[in-house]
């Protein structure tokens, strides 16, 4: 029998992200995100993913200076970026530049784990850039040179906006990035595991990945949901514009989990980050709204908010554009897909499953003159 949507199919061993849809938890490398979450360093947990450990303090600054250092484009890149039409949408950037980039990259169809680990390594320092790039070509502005002593977190909104960010600003990105980092076989990491099973190159899986994360069911989400609460604009009409929204069977962005049966946990780490954010702006409309809609929702469908809900207002209030809230989930999850390719690759085997057939049989062959 076929199950639609592959729900609940086991489709891999792996040992690096663990998530537990009954009790809401989730573990990255046996590490619980929540912890992640408050004390690590994006930086780190992208160690702590390709690499199953956590780094000594050598180790994370040998990495760090290894993704620093592999932040710029080539110049041929930029270039091509720059005849783009202005119009394009970042995701579709996004994924046209990866593909390119393998044209320049001397590890390009190299399948060995250290070479791997190096494109690992400048596709997860060059996606941020390439982001913060097309806002800039698209909007007439210069290009930044990246900054060596920033955090990839504080550099990409220093590439974005122009200006060193904030403590507050870093530290909020670099807390989503970690959040949303790995997420064991969601539907853009089990695109990159299948493409990478045919053992093809690590740039067509993550061309793979991201053409998946864009849809409106994944990644796309987080845009959807800061559309309606700019929508909605108002706590007061918050209730009944989502109670009607409910009633004529329409989704709500950024609810339900095809595994979390409860709280997402990394829903709870952003509501507390989207109060921190409105109380320091001295504003708090978007968190106020979105906490009557988490309301209704869970009041009306019984349905919990997940990674995409409280991100939307996260990235909002930290002044990124709409159509960046997808890319953004790139920069991170590019760690994930790197770390589930290394898995796969390390002990391979081609993924092809089956299909239960439903079509006609024993047709015979009809000459065009009779149809
Ligand atoms: C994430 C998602 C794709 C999971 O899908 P799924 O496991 O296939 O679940 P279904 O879409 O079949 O939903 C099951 C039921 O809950 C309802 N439901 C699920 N998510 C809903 C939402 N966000 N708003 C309103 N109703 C929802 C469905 O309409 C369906 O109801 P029904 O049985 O009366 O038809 C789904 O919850 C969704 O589309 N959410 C909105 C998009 C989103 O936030 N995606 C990011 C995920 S991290």
């Amino acid at each position: 029998m076929s199950k639609a949507g592959l729900e609940d199919v086991v489709a891999a061993k792996s040992a690096i992200c663990d998530v537990n849809g009954t009790e809401g938890r989730l573990i990255y490398r046996g590490y619980d995100i929540h912890d992640l979450a408050q004390h690590a360093t994006f930086e780190e947990v992208v160690y702590l993913l390709w690499y199953g450990r956590l780094p000594q303090k050598k180790e994370l600054d040998n990495f760090v200076t290894e993704l620093t250092a592999n932040r710029a484009l080539p110049l041929g890149i930029v270039e091509m970026m720059q005849n783009f039409p202005s119009g394009s949408q970042p995701m579709d950037v996004l994924r046209t530049v990866v593909s390119a980039l393998s044209l320049y990259d001397p590890d390009s169809d190299n399948n060995n784990r250290e070479a791997n680990i190096r494109k690992a390594i400048r596709l997860t320092s060059q996606i941020p850039t390439i982001i913060a790039y097309w806002d800039n070509i698209r909007n007439r502005k210069n290009t930044l040179i990246p900054k060596v002593d920033l955090s990839l977190a504080g550099n990409f909104l220093y590439m974005l906006k122009g200006e060193v960010p904030d403590e507050l600003s870093t530290k909020s990105l670099d807390v989503a990035l970690i959040l949303h980092a790995d997420h064991e076989l969601n539907a853009s990491t089990f695109a990159a595991r299948v493409a990478a099973a045919t053992l093809t190159d690590m740039y067509s899986a993550t061309v793979a990945a991201i053409g998946t994360l864009k849809g409106p069911l994944h990644g796309g989400a987080n845009q959807e949901v800061i559309k309606l609460l700019l929508k909605i604009g108002n706590v007061a009409k918050a209730h009944a514009y989502v109670h009607h929204m409910l009633e004529e069977h329409q989704k709500i962005m950024g609810f339900g989990h095809r595994v979390y049966k409860t709280e997402d946990p990394r829903a709870h780490d952003l509501r507390l980050m989207s109060e921190q954010l409105s109380r320091h702006s001295g504003d708090m409309k978007w968190y106020d709204i979105s906490l009557k809609i988490e309301d209704t929702v869970m009041k009306e469908k019984g349905l919990h908010a997940n990674v995409d809900f409280y991100s939307a207002s996260v990235y909002y209030m930290l002044g990124i554009p709409i159509d960046l809230f997808t890319p953004i989930f790139a920069i991170s999850r590019m760690s994930g897909w790197a770390a589930h390719i290394l898995e796969q690759l390390d002990n391979n085997r081609l993924i092809r499953p089956r299909a239960e057939y439903t079509g006609e049989k024993d047709l015979h062959y009809i000459a065009m003159a009779k149809r």
